[in-house]
């Protein structure tokens, strides 16, 4: 298979048992079959499939008018609303993004995943010299971040730009039906986009919630689909466990996971995949931590991080497992000079371009891990482009959906974020908080 990503399982130290591929293929076939728990969120098996010209084409046109009138692009979005758009726009942008001028695109910069006191008035500081729009993302329509950030810069827009202008340079992702945000769009008449009932916020990337912010910024959003697509035809319930890597990867998980192997560290050797470990650790944090089980996803930037974390990858307690994303060619090509005094020592690398330095300290690294009983899982990327990262994130999310369900939880529903949000809207003297704010106060006077 021509540009395919792949799994590389060697360093892992498993061998497959026939069980455990027969549970990955069963676990493979609720998610077609829709006979697991969770099952009214399965609308992202077929996304790559089912998503149409015509959205791509509506999608591109609505990213035109936004990339024609703003020199900044503000995606206001937390969670599943922010972060698939972050990981792939941040993959495939100049690491220098911020500090280009003359921009053909838009800057893509973010609202609304945090409440920053001093993040908001900065960004509205800047924002101040600046034509700029607004992509409101919320599936609820009612999450409290957002929400507020959107409150505050709409408000801005406005007073910037007038009334009628912000209508038009604002567009809402968010339900067909309910919550705020739809209210608000359908009373000021904002374009939107609708994020479908049957699919949940860390598995809406590849709709109009990722896809919108990533053409804007400038990327193509038909060949991530079609490597997604790619993706979604060799990861199906047809494909055997010895060609599905989505099985393979989260066969091998639950192996690690029962060995004691409790946490997965994603490991990257391109600072530019920053988000796209962010968005993982989400993905599966999300979809596999309940019921007291499930795999704690952290994640590394290399080499940097073998300078803070590196002692511990390789000395500390033996509970985890790594998994590298490795990205088999780099976009450029820079190699070492050689320099007549040599006084650093370097003229042996002379000629030797970066990123094999890169991979050998890549190789070097997951020998030592090994070696310090750290299991090795490996993840090849052809290059870093819109067709490889589509194929990504397909993988990893249909891994993460038979993973959930080989572990035995519903890795489609989120109960535990609500416990935080229940003592904020308390504290905060939400109505309909009343008695709970009260019980709070008892507690905390103690
Ligand atoms: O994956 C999820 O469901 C969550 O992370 C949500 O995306 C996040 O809480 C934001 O929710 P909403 O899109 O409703 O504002």
């Amino acid at each position: 298979m021509d540009n395919a990503i792949m799994l590389n399982l060697e360093n892992a130290g498993v061998v497959f048992s026939q069980e455990i591929k027969d549970r990955a293929k069963v676990a493979c076939e609720l998610l077609y079959n829709a006979k697991g728990e969770g099952n009214d969120f399965l609308g992202w098996v077929n996304l790559p499939s089912a998503t149409t010209d015509n959205l791509l084409e509506n999608i591109r046109h609505t990213s035109l008018l936004l990339q024609q009138e703003c020199q900044i692009v503000v995606v206001v979005g937390i969670g599943g609303s922010y972060l698939g758009a972050r990981a792939v726009i941040d993959a495939l942008s100049n690491s220098f993004d911020a500090v280009i001028r003359d921009r053909k695109y838009p800057l893509v910069l973010y609202a609304g995943q945090n409440i920053g006191e001093d993040y908001l008035f900065e960004l509205q500081e800047l924002l101040k010299n600046y034509k700029f729009g607004i992509i409101s993302i919320s599936k609820s329509g009612t999450t409290t971040e957002p929400a507020l950030a959107f409150r505050l810069l709409r408000e801005q827009l406005e007073r910037q730009q007038g009334k009628e202008a912000a209508k038009r340079l604002i567009v809402a992702v968010t339900d067909r039906s309910r919550g705020a945000l739809k209210t608000l769009a359908d009373k000021q008449g904002y374009r939107s986009y609708v994020i479908e009932d049957n699919i949940g916020g860390r598995f809406s990337v590849l709709s109009p919630v990722g896809l919108l912010p990533i053409a804007v910024a400038g990327f193509d959003i038909k060949r991530l689909i079609e490597g997604a697509k790619l993706m979604e035809k060799n990861t199906s319930q047809y494909i055997e466990f010895e060609h599905n890597i989505a099985m393979q990867y989260a066969a091998v998980r639950n192996v690690l996971y029962n060995k004691g192997k409790k946490i997965e560290v994603l490991a990257n050797f391109n600072p530019k995949l920053h988000y796209i470990s962010e968005w993982w650790k989400q993905l599966y944090g999300e979809s596999e931590g309940k019921k007291h089980k499930g795999i704690f996803p952290a994640s590394v930037d290399f080499t940097t991080d073998l300078h803070s974390m590196g002692q511990y990858l390789q000395e500390g307690e033996r509970i985890l497992f790594e998994t590298v994303i490795s990205v088999e060619k780099s976009n450029f090509e820079y190699r070492v000079i050689p320099d007549n005094d040599n006084l650093d020592g370097l003229n042996f690398l002379a000629g030797r371009k970066i990123d094999h330095i890169n991979k050998m300290a890549e190789l070097g690294t997951m020998i030592a891990h090994v070696d310090g009983g750290v299991p090795n899982i490996k993840i090849t990327l052809p290059q870093l482009d819109e067709a490889s990262l589509g194929q990504l994130i397909y993988f990893f999310e249909k891994a993460c959906g038979i993973s959930g369900y080989m572990l035995g939880v519903n890795p489609f529903d989120q109960p535990g974020v609500e416990a935080y949000k229940k003592n904020m809207f308390a504290l905060l003297q939400k109505p309909g908080y009343e008695a709970e704010y009260q019980a709070l106060q008892v507690r905390l006077s103690k």
